[in-house]
């Protein structure tokens, strides 16, 4: 069962994966090759070291272009821990390897999605999580979103399995209509989730109470004395 949209960070960044890790906020983490790359770390440091703070998914993506070398680093990458989602790109060789993967019980998550009918065949094919790129999408002029809400309305039709996991997400706004279209996961980068996170009339108040505290003078009374308090209470 799912409980509500899926964040997912998209990045490789430890730092920024801890940080909302600690908020309980976190559900999985994608990554891909130009993110693991940004990092200037080896490739298994960096996996091992988002692996041991993410209890969620973890996108892991093969390089490979054909069909044997992505089994072999699928093979190789899913053993690194039992959550580990291989990502596959979404090409004829990609499809091979996912039903492959499928039958043996390795997950798949199917990248590179522009289309729903690309959609369609990586669920059909056996993919855990189909990712359709719509900040890309939108970058080239058409409406990126329209891909999620065709999918999912797809996959609804005949009962598909595979989950629409929303990427290329580039402002919050693509999450407010990604859950209302009602996709099962959002990745993101951190910077968007920063933006989610954060309101200006929330800091404008929080600012606001702590002038009028201070202006009063006002202190949170030490435990001692709230202690004592309390037992001066329970006497009466
Ligand atoms: C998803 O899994 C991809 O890593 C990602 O969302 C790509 O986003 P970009 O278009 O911002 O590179």
């Amino acid at each position: 069962m799912i409980l509500g949209l899926k964040i997912f960070l998209d990045t490789a960044n430890v730092a920024a994966i801890k940080t909302y890790a600690d908020m309980g906020i976190l559900d999985g983490v994608t990554t891909n090759p130009t993110l693991m790359a940004k990092e200037n770390k080896g490739f298994l440091d960096l996996a091992s070291e988002i692996l041991q703070i993410v209890s969620g998914p973890v996108n892991l993506e093969v390089v490979s272009q054909n069909t044997e070398g992505m089994l072999r680093e699928a093979h190789d990458l899913a053993s690194l821990a039992p959550n580990v989602v291989v990502k596959v790109p979404m090409t004829a060789e990609g499809l091979v390897a996912v039903r492959r993967l499928h039958k043996e019980g390795i997950k798949t998550n199917v990248t590179l999605i522009f289309s729903p009918n690309q959609a369609l065949l990586a669920a059909k094919a056996g993919a855990n999580y189909a990712s359709p790129f719509i900040g890309r999408l939108d970058d080239a002029g058409h409406d990126g979103m329209k891909i999620v809400e065709e999918t999912l309305q797809i996959y609804k039709n005949y009962g598909l399995e595979t989950h629409v996991l929303v990427a290329s997400i580039r402002h919050p706004i693509h999450v407010v209509t990604a859950a209302k279209l009602g996709a099962q996961v959002a990745t993101m980068p951190p910077e968007v989730l920063d933006k989610m996170l954060k309101h200006p009339l929330t800091e404008l108040g929080l600012k606001r109470f702590m002038d009028d505290w201070t202006k009063a003078g006002l202190k949170l009374p030490e435990r001692r004395t709230l202690e004592a308090k309390t037992r001066g209470l329970a006497g009466n």
